[in-house]
């Protein structure tokens, strides 16, 4: 796997189980054999749940609320994805996390059995954010659209039956949010939800900062609100992903609409109750609740 031309919109590889981004599939074994720091920070989500957001919210309760030193590097250098692979580029999150200095920030999107068993058993700090399905839908058919590291989606009918399938990069929506939620009851990590952060992001960095250990002044969360804000982070090249080649921005945004219920704009009401009804027995037996609409 040699070219990055090679893996341009190519078909999921299926991977112990799971659809995975063709290139991130091969060469497990720097994931495997990834050093882990017990004083390493794991951000992990389900593509598309605000994984961007949460990352830059952070790295900037870590730095204090220091927009200068936040802005050192792009969001892909400052918070490496473990699972990446650019194979023209030669760029693999491994090797970006290996140089990195600690404390590390690690995005992840992998499912819970598929990350390495060394960053539980380090100790490490672990965020998991998670969005409701209707919305991550949305998004993700509209990231197909612009990313070419993934194929593309079809017409929309065809991609919501896909995700509902759990047939996309990753796997089922339904399976990843509910296993990292049951790994709440034995692991401290911190579970948070998109809609909240939507509807409170000053109460919801607050939780961040706690959950880190750290104690910041009322002033500095609200310049960490404002930092992070849909509005700021749109226009922020830091943190837009336009510096990224295999994205095309003019067919949509990687900051699109940052809204909750975007959904309604697209799902029929006949998709609605299909995905409803799916969503009822997928999701049965579980305390997990969602909101998809504020
Ligand atoms: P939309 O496509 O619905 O606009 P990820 O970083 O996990 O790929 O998630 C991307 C989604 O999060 C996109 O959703 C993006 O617009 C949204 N997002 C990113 N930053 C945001 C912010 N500050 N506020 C609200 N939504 C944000």
């Amino acid at each position: 796997m040699s070219s990055l031309e090679g893996v341009l919109r190519q078909d999921w590889k299926m991977f112990r189980g799971y659809p995975m981004v063709l290139p991130f599939a091969s060469n497990w074994e720097r994931i495997e054999q990834f050093q882990v720091r017990p004083d390493d920070i794991v951000i992990a989500t389900y593509p598309k749940s605000g994984t961007t957001w949460l990352s830059e919210i952070v790295d900037m309760v870590l730095n204090k609320g220091d927009v200068e030193k936040c802005e050192r590097d792009f969001i892909t250098n400052k918070v490496p994805m473990l699972e990446l692979l650019a194979p023209g580029q030669r760029i693999t999150g491994t090797d970006l996390l290996d140089k990195a200095p600690s404390p590390r920030l690690v995005k992840t999107h992998l499912p819970i059995d598929l990350l390495p068993t060394s960053f539980w058993t380090n100790r490490c700090k672990m965020f998991y954010l998670a969005r409701n399905a209707k919305d991550v839908a949305t998004s993700y058919y509209h990231f197909h659209q612009m990313n070419k590291l993934l194929p593309l989606p079809g017409p929309w009918e065809e991609f919501l039956e896909k995700f509902m399938a759990g047939k996309v990069a990753y796997g089922s929506w339904h399976d990843h949010v509910k296993s990292w939620w049951e790994r709440k009851k034995d692991y401290p990590l911190l579970y948070l939800f998109y809609e909240d952060l939507k509807e409170d992001p000053k109460r919801e960095i607050r939780k961040v900062m706690q959950f880190l250990g750290q104690d910041l002044d009322e002033s500095v969360l609200d310049k960490i609100t404002r930092h992070t804000s849909f509005e700021a982070v749109k226009d922020n090249p830091l943190l837009n992903f336009t510096n990224l080649a295999i994205m095309d921005h003019n067919i949509t945004p990687f900051m699109r609409k940052g809204m909750v219920g975007d959904w309604k704009n697209h799902f029929t009401v006949a998709q609605n109750e299909v995905f409803d009804a799916d969503y009822q027995k997928k999701m049965a037996g579980t305390t997990l609740k969602f909101r998809s609409e504020i």
